[in-house]
């Protein structure tokens, strides 16, 4: 094991720790002790004590962010599982208080109560905090559909812009201005999906929206966010070529879009793709002028075998094989998982195993105990090219 690297780390784990110990709040003594003991946690016997680094060290240190995406119902009743965010994000997303249904309970009625509550939490814990998502097809609130024509659409959409982007103007490092704008199952010849701000506005909703988010927050960084985009296979071609030519349109009208988001949530596919077009997509993008943030990192593990170790292996593998390909494009800012213990995840009811194990897609167990997968973002952390922090 090498000395020095040993000794850095070292230094970095009690200065991470020092940092956590000036948060307030949560007791990093009994709460964070697993992470003092990294022999008590080594999955593979022979584990460098820098990787006991919380990640959102190491990704500094590369001038990168890490984060995760959580909720208030979580956050608010698991101290532990708070202590293990703030340790290890150095930005937080909230997973549903920011859109219209948590949002807007009735067509004139905002409640931020919750997202507020996410934003304080995040700025208590010195996290940046990130916006998701403003212009979304699915969970609009129920009024939605009876309410919003195509008379009113603009102002309805404009006026929420203006008031959810203005309340936490400052406050926001990155907005997800629109998100998943893009389905060639609609079988349009721009690949738009056939949303309801589709049909209402037509494919202008998408200008119409990121113009209204820089006027509401000048300083935030606003990104178009997209799935699908990470294989080699036809499908994810395609996908990637529209979302490429979306880019192309809204950088040549002018539309203040300053970032792509990739979601990244994987499967099994990933085990066997080398995401090599994806590389070259990463690329286009960037010379687009654009940044990219991996916005909802996880691995869907229904199809992966039975027994946790093979599995926790098979999902760290695809973690490492992921990001080493992203992060070489040093137009890359951020890594964000959805999620950060396997205790809280969509994809427990979105997508159970068949079999009734429970899902392993995160990089911390149900015991908020790192896994293979943690060791491995670490490792692909350590060996990424540094860049510039990036800043509006
Ligand atoms: O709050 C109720 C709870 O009271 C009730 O007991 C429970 C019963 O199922 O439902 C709860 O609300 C659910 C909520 O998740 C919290 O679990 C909603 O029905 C459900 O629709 C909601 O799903 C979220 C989904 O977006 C829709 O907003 C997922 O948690 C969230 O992870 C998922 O996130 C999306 C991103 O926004 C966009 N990209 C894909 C990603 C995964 O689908």
């Amino acid at each position: 094991m090498n000395k020095k690297l040993v000794l850095t780390g070292r230094r970095n784990f009690l200065l991470g720790l020092g940092a956590l110990a000036g948060m307030g709040t949560f007791t990093v003594a009994g709460r964070l002790k697993h992470l003092m003991y990294p022999e008590t946690w080594d999955a593979n016997g022979d584990i460098a004590a820098a990787q006991t680094v919380p990640l959102r060290v190491q990704a500094a240190a590369k001038g990168l962010i890490y984060g995760a995406a959580s909720n208030y119902r979580v956050l608010s009743s698991n101290p532990d599982f708070a202590a293990l965010c703030t340790q290890q994000c150095a930005m937080l997303v909230p997973e549903l208080e920011l859109k219209w249904q948590a949002l807007r309970p009735s067509p004139n009625h905002f409640n931020f109560t919750r997202g507020d509550w996410m934003a304080a939490f995040a700025h208590t814990h010195g996290m940046l905090f990130r916006g998701h998502t403003l212009v979304w097809h699915k969970h609009l609130p129920a009024w939605f559909a009876d309410t919003v024509n195509s008379k009113n659409a603009e102002q309805v959409l404009l006026k929420h812009i203006a008031t959810v982007a203005g309340h936490y103007a400052g406050k926001i490092h990155s907005w997800d201005v629109v998100n998943e704008a893009i389905a060639l199952g609609d079988k349009r010849s721009d690949g738009l999906r056939k949303a309801p701000w589709l049909q209402l506005l037509g494919p202008d909703y998408i200008d119409i929206a990121f113009r209204a988010a820089a006027e509401a927050d000048p300083q935030a960084l606003l990104v178009y966010n997209e799935n699908g985009l990470d294989y080699d296979t036809p499908q994810a071609t395609a996908k990637r070529t529209a979302v490429l030519k979306l880019l192309e349109r809204l950088k040549s009208n002018g539309t203040p879009v300053h970032a792509l988001g990739i979601q990244a949530h994987l499967g099994n596919r990933a085990v066997q793709s080398k995401f090599t077009k994806l590389r070259k997509f990463l690329s286009d993008v960037a010379n687009l002028g654009l940044k990219i943030l991996v916005t909802e990192m996880d691995t869907i593990d229904k199809n992966l075998p039975q027994d946790s170790k093979v599995r926790d292996r098979i999902v760290a593998g695809i973690y490492e094989d992921y990001l080493s390909v992203v992060l070489d494009e040093l137009a890359v800012i951020a890594v964000v998982t959805w999620g950060l213990s396997d205790r809280y995840t969509w994809l427990s009811t979105k997508q159970p195993r068949q079999d009734g194990l429970p899902v392993r897609p995160l990089l911390f167990d149900a015991q908020l105990k790192p896994k293979l997968a943690w060791h491995a973002v670490a490792r692909v952390f350590e060996k990424a090219p540094k860049r510039l922090l990036y800043k509006l």
